[in-house]
């Protein structure tokens, strides 16, 4: 193992759960031993979201997630188990351990410096004469040399080799180049720069590290754009371009564009908060990366039906995360940057404040090309509508936009009212059926407050997830526990090996000494199971005897010994998901 317990323990020590967590979430109700916030993981508008300081963990009652403050940051900061606890000791102004032993986590940081000096070395080459056709784009284009700076912009000179001869001469290989997506293998075996003759966007994340680089031809041409590849430090659907500088933005919301070049126009023009999602269609982890930095996201995509198309998917997934959006569409103009460059700043502004709410918007798209004059596109947007207000949560939301669109299709308010109640019902039937189905399933049931715990027979489950609980507050009894082959869950055999390599080591068992030894769903399990079998001290033991007591029951109960023990062995595959949103 990298870390010592010793180590990790002063990580723990140094970094209150409740310290750290609350740098990110606003922790406000205290309940028993918890304290309550807005879960920082899935939308939500009252508080499941709970931090336990004395235990060292946190649990999300609402979407399941949990664990020590490692998992915290490495879910949160999305970094590796390493990385977590080389961000909590920078933290708390700990000495970083040696990195020597492990080569993934020292290739990821080979490839950030990488990334950084290729990055600086695109810059300089604006300089010379050869980057002087970039430079002259870049006018042409409107874009300060002061912006391209604040960018980090640069020039991929046209040549095979150049820049892996400027990486080599600073110590970089071959491989590394590679990795970083860099330069390409040949057909002979040899490599060759990957970007050539293009205007360089370096995609830099919101910590400020260099992660990948987006190439613009100069001029017209095909490929328009050349991205980076994945790479260990870079996966394209979590990064969004521009979040490095539109992370500080004071303006109260952030601004989703499609294109790099709208990204530095708007900047450049003063809106800070801009930024891009590299060319793919919003996904669900860009949405929470910006759910990080706000509570409002003005979605200005280009004009054209693929980009109005694109801002019609990313609502619901901002919306589920609890964001308010509104939608800008750029009056006479193909994208903002073409917007403002005709109109400028103050236009732009104007559009900002007077944008559409989500709904508003979705309305709008709803009716577009129906004919509210004909009697059966009128019926078409009506239910339409009704379906799109009958998502509202609040009364008087819904109750604004069933009068608006009675008058807008010249009907008696009641009518739309009706069908918006009738569309609450199928909604909330859906709802129930789907709760209903789940019910008669017990061993959902069971799992539900641990789900992707998979188990060979419920009675031995629930036995195995308190027995675990009361040794968390009785170490020393470990070593009186079952044979870890008498769980029937590999997840909870597993946290309970964990345990007692732990114990056996002489380190206390917290959250935070077993994360090492636990994959981040095990230690889910294992923060919720603490929640879920809440044992006192004093009554530990006696839980302990009960619960092995109650695993044995199951193990040789009645007359068909073999046969359970086959059927354990073959459930202990068939892994019961909770509800799916663990
Ligand atoms: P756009 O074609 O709208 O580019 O694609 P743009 O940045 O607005 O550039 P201009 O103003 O036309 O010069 C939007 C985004 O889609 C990605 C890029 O991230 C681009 O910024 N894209 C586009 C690609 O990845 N590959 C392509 O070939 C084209
Ligand atoms: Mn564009």
């Amino acid at each position: 193992m990298r870390f010592s317990d010793d180590y990790l323990r002063e990580i723990a020590e140094r970094n209150p759960i409740e310290e750290v967590v609350g740098e990110y979430v606003a922790l406000t109700k205290r309940s028993g031993i918890n304290i309550f916030g807005l879960c920082p993981f899935h939308g939500e508008k009252t508080p499941s979201f709970s931090v336990c300081p004395s235990r060292g963990i946190y649990h999300c009652f609402g979407c399941g997630k949990g664990g020590s403050v490692i998992n915290f940051i490495m879910e949160i900061e999305h970094l590796d188990f390493p990385e977590a606890v080389e961000f909590l000791a920078k933290r708390a102004g700990m000495p970083l351990p040696e990195r020597g032993d492990d080569p993934r986590a020292a290739l990821k940081s080979r490839l950030y410096d990488l990334n950084r000096d290729a990055a600086r070395w695109f810059y300089s080459q604006l300089a010379t004469p050869a980057g002087a056709a970039a430079a002259d784009y870049m006018a042409r284009r409107q874009i300060s040399p002061r912006t391209a700076k604040n960018f980090g912009l640069g020039f991929a000179p046209d040549s095979w080799d150049a820049l892996t001869n400027a990486m080599k001469a600073l110590g970089y290989s071959e491989r590394e180049l590679t990795e970083a997506g860099l330069v390409k293998r040949g057909k002979r075996g040899g490599v060759y720069d990957t970007f050539r003759n293009r205007l360089m966007f370096p995609v830099i994340d919101q910590r400020g590290s260099v992660i990948a680089f987006s190439g613009r031809i100069l001029g017209d041409g095909e490929p328009k754009y050349l991205n980076s590849p994945e790479t260990p430090v870079f996966s394209k659907s979590r990064s969004l371009f521009g979040i490095n500088l539109a992370k500080k933005t004071k303006a109260g919301y952030m601004i989703l564009v499609e294109g790099n070049v709208d990204v530095v126009s708007l900047h450049q023009a003063g809106f800070d908060s801009a930024v891009a999602s590299l060319g793919t269609s919003l996904t669900g982890e860009q949405a929470q990366l910006l759910s990080r930095y706000t509570k409002k996201v003005v979605l200005c995509y280009d004009a054209d039906g693929a980009g109005q198309k694109a801002a019609k998917r990313a609502i619901p997934l901002l919306d589920r995360l609890g964001l308010e959006v509104r939608v800008v569409t750029v009056p006479g103009a193909k994208d903002p940057d073409e917007f403002i460059k005709a109109r400028g700043a103050e236009a732009f502004r104007v559009l900002i404040e007077e944008s559409a709410g989500g709904v508003e918007y979705s309305l709008a798209t709803a009716a577009a090309g129906l004919d509210l004059g004909s009697d059966k596109d009128k019926v078409a947007y009506l239910k339409a509508a009704a379906d799109i207000i009958s998502t509202l949560p609040d009364t008087v939301s819904r109750e604004v936009y069933a009068l608006r669109v009675a008058e807008q299709c010249s009907v008696q308010p009641d009518a739309v009212r009706a069908a918006v109640n009738d569309a609450r019902k199928r909604r909330s039937n859906r709802a129930r059926r789907a709760e209903e189905r789940e019910n008669t399933r017990p061993e959902q049931r069971v799992n539900k407050a641990t789900p992707g715990v998979s188990f060979g027979n419920i009675p031995s489950a629930r036995a195995e997830q308190a027995l675990l609980a009361a040794f968390s507050v009785r170490p020393d009894l470990l070593d009186k526990g079952p044979d870890p082959e008498a769980f029937s869950s590999p997840e909870l055999r597993n946290i309970y090996e964990a345990m007692r390599r732990t114990s056996a080591a002489g380190a206390e068992i917290n959250a935070v000494t077993l994360t090492p030894y636990l994959s981040p769903e095990e230690a889910r399990i294992y923060s919720s199971l603490l929640n879920a079998f809440p044992t006192r001290p004093d009554t530990a033991e006696a839980a302990i005897a009960d619960c092995m007591a109650r695993m044995d029951e199951t193990l040789s109960a009645g007359d068909g010994d073999l046969m359970r023990v086959a059927q354990r062995k073959r459930n202990k595959f068939d892994t019961i998901k909770g509800d799916g949103n663990g």
